[in-house]
């Protein structure tokens, strides 16, 4: 069976390409989604593509996602920072989850450097625009195949 990636993004991110642009350059979301869509197919996997402004709906996502898909790529946006109940969702699903953000949170205001996503993540991926979906795409074929 084809192992399947969902792709949750959060609040905000619907609007890259407009958004900040010195911060998170011109890509577009639909942008992001086509290359992590070729990128995954490359190494035979499939990609469900999100995005929420709303952290319930997060939350429901992670929820339904147990049983569904094999691995979760989460830029929770700045949910990121503050929800302890995307946190809680993330651990339930018992699904490796692999964190990515465009910009180098590190790098950024201090209370972007804490990440409550990250304590459910196997790593996370941070600072390369949209190309660290891609990366994460390459992380999760290694971690699904060494499951297999
Ligand atoms: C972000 C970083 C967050 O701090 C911010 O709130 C976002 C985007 C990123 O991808 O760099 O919305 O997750």
């Amino acid at each position: 069976m084809v192992a399947k990636i969902l792709v949750l993004n959060g609040p905000n991110l619907n609007l890259l390409g407009t958004r900040e642009p010195d911060v998170y350059g011109h890509e577009t979301l639909a942008g992001i989604e086509a290359a992590t869509r070729k990128r995954a197919k490359g190494l035979g996997l499939t990609v469900e593509f999100r995005q929420t402004n709303t952290e319930g709906e997060l939350v429901d996502w992670v929820q339904q996602a147990k049983g569904d898909a094999d691995l979760l790529l989460v830029n929770a946006g700045a949910y990121t920072h503050t929800s302890v109940a995307l946190l809680d969702a993330l651990k339930a699903s018992d699904l490796p989850v692999i964190e990515v953000h465009l910009s180098n949170i590190h790098q950024r205001e201090e209370f972007r450097h804490h990440s409550y996503v990250s304590k459910a993540a196997l790593g996370m991926i941070c600072g390369f625009g949209g190309f660290g979906y891609e990366m994460a795409i390459e992380a999760a074929a290694g971690i699904l195949k060494n499951k297999a």
